[in-house]
């Protein structure tokens, strides 16, 4: 091989490896804008279950809540700034999320972890309001975001860099000064919050006891819908959503027991060291709801056993 065939044949390696690099760049610059969005989802998902929907979001919702929130602000602004070291801050949320929410996953598939759960009083993570396909949960949704942005900062590292050199250089989004990009982001939250605020306003009436359910007693006991209103207001919090099959309230408890007593049990609730007691959770007396008439509890018991018992 002559001098100048050796010339030829290091610049043709090095104009392959320059285009492999590119590709990688492009490959994670995409990976990342993917991770940007799952993270928009995952938020606007969660908001919308609770501030919508009313589902009432247990600790470890919390927890995993807590490192998915700052993902969305911190990929988009890592992206605006063009900071090619997001990968690594995203990672410190992305990775306790994704294992709070395989701990969560497990308190609500295998029994034997539901009996560490640590939130005793209130909604018990092991509930699920969600239940596609018969096994998707909440937590399965979020586990999946998180790994999305992992995969995404996995990949986005690996771009091999010289120094002062960033694979978000050529970045689509228009390059913002710092302080633009402050900027924008606390209008995107503040426009963010007002409109979650808005949706909770203007969603429907939780069924106001008082004004869904009528008066007297022979009508609330045909009024199916009601009834159902008022369990998914006041109990599917920790019972679960009717149509999930109400857990923790027995079958076999409702048939060994009278209406009255049912009754009896939901104005007093039960301690977590009752006897009678079978799943160490506590339930508060009328479900924490003040003030629910006989009629309403007469029309509720009907319910549990329509559904329980079909
Ligand atoms: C804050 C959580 C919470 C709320 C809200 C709640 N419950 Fe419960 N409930 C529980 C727990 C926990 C148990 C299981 C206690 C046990 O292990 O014995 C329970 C048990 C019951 C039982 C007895 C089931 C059985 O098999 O022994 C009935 C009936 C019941 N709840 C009805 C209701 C109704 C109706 C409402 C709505 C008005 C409601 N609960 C709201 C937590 C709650």
């Amino acid at each position: 091989m002559t001098a100048s065939e050796a010339g030829r044949l290091a610049l043709h390696e090095s104009r392959d490896a320059a285009a492999s690099r590119a590709s990688q760049a492009a490959l994670a610059r995409n990976a990342l804008y993917v991770a940007l969005a799952a993270a928009w989802v995952a938020t606007c998902g969660s908001l919308y279950m609770s501030e919508v929907l009313g589902w009432i979001p247990c600790l470890w919702c919390w927890y995993q809540r807590i490192a998915m929130y700052p993902l969305a602000v911190i990929l988009a602004a890592g992206l605006v700034l063009r900071d090619h070291r997001l990968p690594k801050y995203a990672l410190c949320l992305a990775i306790p999320g994704a294992l709070a929410s395989t701990y969560h996953i497990l308190l609500q598939k295998v029994p034997a972890f539901a009996r560490f759960e640590s939130c005793v009083i209130g909604v018990p993570c092991s509930a699920d309001y969600l239940n596609l396909f018969g096994f998707i949960t909440i937590p399965m949704l979020a586990l999946a975001a998180f790994v999305i942005v992992i995969v995404a900062c996995v990949i986005a590292l690996r771009v091999p860099l010289a120094a002062g050199e960033s694979y978000l250089a050529q970045a689509p989004l228009p390059a913002l000064s710092p302080s633009a990009t402050v900027s924008l982001i606390v209008v995107a939250i503040v426009a963010l919050f007002t409109l979650s605020g808005a949706m909770t306003r203007s969603r429907q009436a939780p069924p106001s006891i008082t004004s869904t359910l009528p008066a007297a007693p022979s009508a609330v006991g045909t009024s199916r819908e009601a009834a159902a209103a008022l369990y998914e207001q006041a109990c599917a919090g920790c019972h679960g959503p009717a149509n999930a099959g109400m857990q923790l309230i027995r079958e076999e408890y409702l048939r060994q027991h009278s209406d009255l007593e049912v009754i009896a049990l939901i104005r007093a609730g039960r301690s977590a060291t009752d006897p009678d007691n079978f799943s160490g959770k506590a339930m508060p007396a009328n479900g924490g709801q003040i003030g629910l008439s006989d009629e309403q509890l007469v029309a509720l018991v009907r319910y549990l056993r329509e559904v329980r018992e079909r």
